[in-house]
């Protein structure tokens, strides 16, 4: 299965609410040990909420790093550069699955990505070692692998018309670890844990918005692997989209979006 290509624009479309997921885990990472902290953002696709964190500590040295040129893009044009308490904003290539820290880090901090990472609780152990005394390692994760949203896409996948096509596409039962897990995980390299999860109930607006939100990220391998081919794209997603409207009604307010993620916060000793 190849990396999925990403569509800065169609992520953002539903920014405010992929935001706060992200403000929830800032909220309780405890103060850095560093005056000019270092701050990595792991996955930081277009930047947006790597900008975040210049606003909780305006004087780090915050470097985002992804494997996406689309999303470095985007990134590099719209965030880079001086912030406004003295400190700095950069992104840089690098793959989560090898990156490690070539010097000691206050923070770092991963959002919505690690699900994208197989094998991503294997490197938390040279992240954590990267820390300095007193720093955090802090992420968020979706927890929503069994939703419609994701059973939907994974039967259509697997369905006579598309599994010669898909069935390789679409990941599920190890995308993400249960919440108890990453806690044992991140206590047995030493650390104060803190981990918990959050459903939110998304109410989105406009046509087709569950679609539209998977659009930007659930739905990315399987946009990529047919990339090649438009009519069998649009067929698989009017397909799906069939599917989302009858388990995501419309009501009177919007349509309700029920999204389950998984958070830790990894606090190394001082
Ligand atoms: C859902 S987006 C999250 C972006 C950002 N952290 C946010 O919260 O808006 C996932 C990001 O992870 C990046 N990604 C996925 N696998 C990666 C890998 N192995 N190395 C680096 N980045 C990766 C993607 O390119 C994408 O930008």
């Amino acid at each position: 299965m190849s990396a999925p290509t990403w569509d800065p624009a169609q992520y953002l479309r539903h920014a405010g609410h992929r935001a706060r997921p992200f403000t929830d885990l800032l909220a309780r990472v405890p103060g850095l040990p560093s005056e000019q902290p270092r701050i990595a953002d792991l996955g930081c696709g277009p930047g947006n909420v790597t900008a975040l964190l210049a606003e909780r500590w305006p004087t780090a040295h915050i470097t985002g790093y992804d494997n996406s040129p689309e999303m470095l893009d985007k990134a590099h044009v719209e965030w880079e550069g001086r912030t406004v308490g003295g400190g700095r904003l950069d992104f840089s290539h690098a793959d989560v699955r090898t990156w490690a820290p070539s010097e000691p880090y206050d923070l770092i901090v991963s959002n919505a990505t690690l699900q994208w990472v197989p094998g991503h609780g294997e490197r938390f152990a040279e992240w954590v070692a990267g820390l300095r005394p007193g720093g955090s390692f802090a992420f968020q994760v979706p927890g929503n692998f069994d939703a419609p949203s994701h059973v939907l896409m994974r039967e259509l996948a697997h369905s006579a018309r598309w599994r010669g096509r898909l069935a390789e596409t679409l990941r599920h039962d190890d995308a993400v670890s249960a919440p108890a897990a990453y806690l044992e995980a991140l206590t047995g390299l030493g650390c104060a844990a803190d981990v918990w999860e959050t459903t939110y109930v998304h109410l989105l607006t406009g046509a087709d918005p569950v679609l539209d939100w998977v659009k930007g990220t659930g739905l990315r391998p399987v946009l990529t692997a047919l990339a090649d081919d438009e009519e069998a794209a649009r067929d698989f997603v009017a397909e799906y989209r069939t599917a989302l409207r009858a388990a995501y009604p419309d009501t009177a307010h919007g349509t309700p979006f029920p999204f389950r993620r998984v958070f830790a916060v990894a606090r190394k000793e001082a």
